[in-house]
């Protein structure tokens, strides 16, 4: 008994100096840091400091060799079109572009590491090869944190494998109005819904919290805020309401992205009741920094600070002192508002006083401390060759394949015609959508706007997915146009949305296209059942689709595993997706149907 009161008050001991021993490490940690930060920002110059807040395009320096040493850049970014020389996109050149840069920062005066950025929005999406997650609304549809954080870890994995070390992700806009270009990046049009898989996305990038770990990622929640609630959907446009509905649409994916530590995040392009949010000094700095106590720092968006106007030193000015402390600047020494201007500009506008050193110190202590936090200044430039392999790797590539599955929101379902038997004996196959890789990945894949057809390598479409999954004695045929329908057994048609970004995406009318109803049509006539998938960003007005249509799948932007699409319409996986979003004239948030009631609550479990 003594000896079990000892043991039990010696282990109740033994936990207690653990945890106070690791509050005061972490908390020794942290004012080491903070140490280690004031006392290099007291070596610093006014040009040092400047330069880390300076972030320029890679497409963008005058020369790669010298400029990012001569103007001691704190950010190098790679935007959705800039790519290593020669477009050149395999994960090797990334790693030898992004490392040279990062190498050049290394040899300043005070060797201050750089941040290379990219909008790694649904995996590496930049890189050829690289495993192409659903977009953020399939992920909303899922709803499941704990594959987001999978999910994530999996894209700072291959982030790390090229070198680069800052993803701008996770987007947490609370869409409001699908007419948005940019609604397929919003998981959703709930602040809460969104709350939890923001914080699962950071949590999943830097793992947990900000380290020296190599695969330790800055996030950047963004685009700050209320960018899914403009007039009309329009992209970068007005979000007109008052500050209660402000704060309880938009601020609490934030709130819940710094509890999780998210070490940066962007400055939205849109306006909130006519104040462009670059310049809003009171979001910016009172509440998000101040009131919400978030310590890592701001960056603005590409050329954002030059819609404040009217000229660029007083965009620089108003930018700056609102609150951001990095500058996104996409432009060269050729072009006007380049990152030579604005390194003179606010150079200028410190000795004229209208900057404060005061404020130059804040943006320059935030942005070193996260360096520190990640451990950059004693990491290593050299990369894990084992990272770099696994780009693109089955182990990857399962862990999208789940979202898919999950994703995927089962809306119609007439006489059960769904799952399919798998020793259907014709099945036919229409809709160039069902065979078009770059169509399931959408915008943000390789390039800007993705594109059509082969535009990576490796990943699956429906149609393969589809021919793997069957009976080898069913007879599986596809057709673009339909022109194969004779007597089948069941019909899949495949339709949606052409790949599109921002404001490219932009819509006033969100029909379905005549064209892809005109097939779900021809489909219908063949007299057998109709299985209509829908590949798009968002919800959209079905019309005569809905009818025609025995079963319905809204399968949003899979992604690169579109063989995920086929598993669940076999049957090998359940349907657990639910709407994250309400469907216009049809169904409310949440809405989604199952094989079976069980399979309603319970995430699909799997080995991934
Ligand atoms: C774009 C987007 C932003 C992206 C940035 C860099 O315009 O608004 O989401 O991170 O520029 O590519």
């Amino acid at each position: 008994m003594l000896i079990r009161t000892i043991c039990g008050r010696g282990r109740r001991i033994l936990v207690f100096v653990y945890l106070f021993a690791a509050a005061t490490l972490g908390a020794h940690a942290g004012a080491d840091i903070d140490q280690r930060v004031d006392h290099l920002l007291a070596e610093m110059t006014l040009n040092e400091k400047v330069g880390q807040m300076t972030q320029v395009d890679s497409d963008a320096l005058a020369n790669r060799e010298d400029d990012v040493r001569k103007y001691f850049l704190g950010s190098v970014l790679s935007g959705g079109n800039s790519d290593p020389p020669g477009g050149d996109n395999s994960a090797q050149s990334w790693l030898k572009f992004a490392t040279h840069f990062e190498s050049l920062a290394r040899q300043t005066r005070l060797k201050v590491p750089l941040l290379y950025g990219i909008d790694a929005v649904h995996g590496h999406n930049n890189i050829d090869g690289a495993v192409i997650f659903p977009h953020n609304i399939g992920i909303g549809a899922a709803d499941d944190p704990r594959l987001v954080e999978r999910e994530e870890q999996v894209t700072a994995d291959e982030i790390a494998g090229t070198g680069i070390n800052w993803a701008f992700a996770p987007c947490l806009a609370v869409a409001r109005n699908e007419c948005w270009g940019r609604t397929y990046e919003s998981f959703s049009d709930d602040p809460a819904l969104d709350s939890r898989l923001g914080a699962a996305a950071v949590a999943g990038f830097q793992g947990g919290q900000l380290s020296e770990n190599a695969t330790s990622i800055l996030a950047c929640a963004k685009h700050f805020m209320g960018d899914g609630g403009t007039m009309d959907g329009i992209d970068q446009g007005n979000t007109i309401c008052d500050e209660a509905t402000l704060r309880r649409l938009f601020l609490p994916p934030y709130r819940a992205a710094i509890r999780a530590g998210v070490g940066s995040i962007m400055v939205s392009y849109n306006s909130w009741n006519g104040q462009k949010m670059s310049g809003n000094e009171y979001l910016l700095t009172e509440v998000l920094k101040k009131e919400l106590g978030f310590r890592g720092f701001l960056v603005s968006d590409w050329a954002a600070i030059d819609q404040l106007g009217p000229g660029y030193q007083t965009d620089v000015e108003k930018s700056i002192n609102a609150g951001m402390d990095m500058v996104m600047i996409p432009y060269g020494p050729d072009q006007p508002n380049n990152y030579l201007e604005f390194i003179r500009d606010l150079k200028e506008l410190v000795a004229e006083g209208k900057v404060s050193q005061t404020r130059i110190d804040d943006a320059v202590r935030r942005i070193l401390r996260v360096k520190f936090q990640m451990g950059l200044f004693d990491r290593p430039i050299a990369v894990d060759p084992a990272l770099t392999a696994a780009i693109g790797s089955p182990e990857h590539r399962a862990v999208a394949c789940q979202a898919v599955r999950e994703s995927l929101v089962l809306m119609k379902n007439k006489d059960h015609v769904l799952p399919l038997s798998k020793t259907i004996k014709r099945l036919t196959v229409v809709g160039a959508a069902a065979n078009d890789l770059g169509m399931q990945c959408g915008g943000w894949t390789i390039s800007w706007q993705g594109s059509h057809g082969k535009v990576t390598h490796g990943g699956t479409t429906i149609l393969d997915g589809i021919r793997r999954i069957i009976s080898p004695k069913a007879q599986v045929t596809f057709s673009a146009d339909g022109s194969n329908l004779e007597d089948p057994d069941a019909v899949i048609v495949v339709v949606g949305e052409s790949p599109y970004a921002e404001m490219k995406g932009d819509r006033t009318n969100l029909d379905l296209s005549v064209s892809d109803r005109a097939l779900i049509a021809r489909a219908k006539s063949a007299g057998a059942p109709v299985v209509t998938i829908l590949i798009s960003g968002r919800p959209l007005n079905l019309n005569s689709a809905w009818d025609d249509s025995d079963a319905f799948v809204a399968a949003w932007l899979p992604g690169t595993e579109g063989e995920g699409v086929a598993d669940v319409l076999f049957g090998d996986a359940p349907f657990a997706g639910k709407l994250p979003r309400p469907w216009p004239g049809l169904f409310p948030d949440g809405f989604g149907l199952f094989y079976s009631p069980a399979a309603e609550n319970r995430k699909v479990a799997t080995s991934w």
